[in-house]
């Protein structure tokens, strides 16, 4: 009874931390972030530097079934100003073999581009996989037009492995993806 329990315990998934950092938080995603969500994600240039499983344009049913699946999820956090979400960033952890390995996702509300915000949740959700998930190699995969995403990576100590030529079809254009990655040392 008790090791059914304990099972039970371990597949309730866990929500992540609030990590504190100096624009704010790292936190859980809340229900109440849904309007800042939608307005912020309703973006084609964001959607232009992201996979098409994220929509555009972004309605609020998109928001709602983000917020949901995010709860279920032990790694995706909201960025969060004292007042508002202002992006995301979240680790897709694998499977199989390659279980203590994840790919990170972000992106940033576009008043806020340009302040450090991303290099600084880069980081920090990098130490924590690597402390505190178990994780050893954290990668991403950014377009190759996508030069802000990048430098956030090269500054959070992430090293360029190479480039993954025609790779991806984005906006009807054929373009190359470049692998960044970075272990645990
Ligand atoms: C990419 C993105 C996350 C960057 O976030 P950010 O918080 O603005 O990034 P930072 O402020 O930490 O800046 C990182 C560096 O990129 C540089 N940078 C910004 N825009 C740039 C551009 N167009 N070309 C080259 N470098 C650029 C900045 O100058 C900074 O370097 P510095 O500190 O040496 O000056 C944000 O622009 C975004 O959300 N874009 C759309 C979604 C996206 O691209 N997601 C990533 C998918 S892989």
């Amino acid at each position: 009874m008790i090791g059914l329990m304990i099972e039970e315990n371990l597949m309730e998934p866990q929500p992540p931390p609030t990590l504190p950092t100096t624009f704010g938080c790292l936190r859980p995603w809340r229900a109440d972030d849904l309007p800042a969500l939608v307005k912020y994600a309703n973006n084609r240039k964001i959607w232009l530097n992201l996979r098409d499983g994220f929509p555009h344009p972004y309605t609020e049913e998109n928001g709602r079934a983000f917020i949901q699946a995010a709860a279920q999820r032990p790694a995706f956090f909201a960025i969060a100003t004292p007042e508002e979400a202002v992006g995301s960033i979240g680790l897709s952890i694998n499977e199989d073999v390659h279980r203590l390995t994840a790919e990170m996702g972000y992106w940033l509300a576009e008043p806020y581009w340009g302040k450090g915000i991303m290099s600084e949740a880069v980081t920090r959700i990098t130490e924590y996989a690597f402390e505190h998930l178990g994780l050893v190699r954290i990668y991403a995969e950014p377009y190759e037009h996508n030069q802000a995403s990048c430098k956030v990576l090269e500054k959070a100590g992430y090293t360029l492995e190479g480039r993954l030529r025609k790779n991806a079809i984005k906006d009807g254009q054929i373009i190359d993806m470049f692998l960044y990655a970075k272990v645990k040392e």
